[in-house]
């Protein structure tokens, strides 16, 4: 299929499935960064990264290089890019400053991106210093997850989440006051595949008992997980959900019968967590959420929710992409918890650990089998036993395609006229 600018990208999503070439045609990751990464959120870093008046730290949106700060108490996002002549404003990857002054020709600019001096200024007479400063994101924090968009017009970010605000709180609400930590414990994995591989498999139930067999197995030694294989898929417990507006879950939380399952351990083990989180909801609603624990959900585009990590996907290009992760540290917890948390995401996310490994193959060997313009890809499965929650959300059996039937479908929405 040959793709231009005019090519109708909605097209090539339909209700049983999507064409591959959106995964692999240059022309649709183009039209992508616009889209997708400019006209709409994107998940940019979290307010615990900059604690402190002057603190910044380096990402990106899309393809476009940017910088989140914190100017007395009020983010910013600006993009890294000096107004002069295009130079890297800011190299470091975090840290404090007043002022970026740009190592090309030393014009510096303040923490929200005004332009506030050039040197040797008599020869630089016309630049207009207010049109001259750095491009700005609208910025929106919910819970303490800082979204920002370059399209200053987009809707606000509490419509844009909608019910997926519930997984946000649900997260939060597992600190006894309500916050997150988030430290610069990021580890990043190159992936050789398009970015829509990895947001589409965080949510996507039909392969973890496939990919992740072997972590299943040595996390679980009862043997509910080989049962699942090759007995009655009824059987899962768990639900794949479309949240709306992207956003998709694997709905873990009915598998859960005790507080703390979540952490594999039982209550007792860290009493003082319990004590901490019923003084804050009461004893009734603290068991509850410890039982329900974290969510295993996507927010569109590059937000993952991985229970215990926190999850960032960022495109380079049409066939590469790094997958970011951290752990999700509490505030307000004892030290052993989050410790837990630490070794919960090492087994699961690290370097040497199952499930990136497991997903970084299966999305590698997709995107090689991809070229070459295969054609239409099935993503069919249980789209005749769905249900439509009161709030709107979409639901099926874990292993249908519910959630990346959603995914594509606000895709496609994207790209309507
Ligand atoms: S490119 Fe930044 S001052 Fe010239
Ligand atoms: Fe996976």
């Amino acid at each position: 299929m040959d793709m231009d600018q005019e090519t109708d990208i909605g097209s090539l999503v339909k209700q049983s499935g999507v064409h591959s070439a959106l995964y692999t045609d240059p022309t649709v990751f183009e039209r992508e960064l616009k889209n997708v990464f400019e006209g709409n959120w994107v998940y940019v870093a979290h307010e615990s990264e900059i604690p402190q008046d002057g603190n910044y730290i380096r990402r990106t949106m899309g393809l476009q290089p940017v910088l989140v700060t914190r100017a007395r108490d009020k983010i910013h996002v600006v993009v890294n890019r000096c107004a002069h002549r295009g130079n890297l404003l800011c190299a470091p990857e975090r840290g404090r400053k007043r002022s970026f002054v740009c190592q090309y020709h030393g014009w510096a600019f303040a923490q929200n991106g005004d332009l506030v001096d050039i040197p040797y200024p008599s020869g630089c007479a016309n630049v207009d210093r207010e049109q001259s400063g750095l491009r700005t994101a609208r910025v929106e924090t919910y819970r303490g997850f800082i979204f920002a968009s370059l399209n200053h017009d987009v809707s606000p970010l509490v419509d844009y989440l909608g019910v997926a605000k519930q997984v946000l709180d649900r997260v939060c609400d597992l600190s006894p006051v309500g916050e997150l930590d988030i430290g610069p414990t990021w580890v990043r994995h190159l992936f050789r595949a398009n970015w829509k591989m990895m947001s589409e498999n965080e949510a996507d139930g039909y392969h973890v008992n496939f990919v992740h067999n072997s972590f299943a197995r040595a996390i679980d030694q009862s043997g509910k997980y080989e049962n699942i294989l090759v007995d009655d898929e009824s059987d899962v417990g768990a639900v794949s959900k479309y949240l709306g507006n992207g956003h998709t879950e694997l709905e873990y939380e009915s598998t859960y019968a005790d507080p703390m399952t979540w952490l594999r351990v039982k209550e007792d083990r860290y009493p003082e967590y319990l004590t901490a989180m019923c003084a804050r909801y009461g004893e009734a609603q603290a068991r509850e959420k410890l039982r329900c624990g974290p969510p295993h959900a996507f927010i569109f585009p590059n937000l993952f929710i991985a229970e215990t990590c926190l999850v960032m996907i960022q495109p380079l290009g049409v066939g590469e992409t790094v997958n970011w992760h951290t752990p999700l540290y509490m505030k307000g917890v004892p030290d052993a918890v989050n410790r837990r948390i630490l070794r919960q995401g090492e087994v699961a996310m690290g370097p040497s650990s199952f499930l990136t490994a497991d997903d970084a193959i299966i999305a590698e060997r997709q995107w090689r089998a991809l070229q070459g313009a295969p054609g239409w890809l099935d993503l069919s499965r249980g789209a005749h036993r769905e249900t439509v929650t009161n709030e709107g959300v979409v639901q099926s059996h874990y292993t249908d395609e519910t959630s990346n039937r959603g995914f594509w479908e606000h895709y496609k929405s994207l790209f309507a006229a």
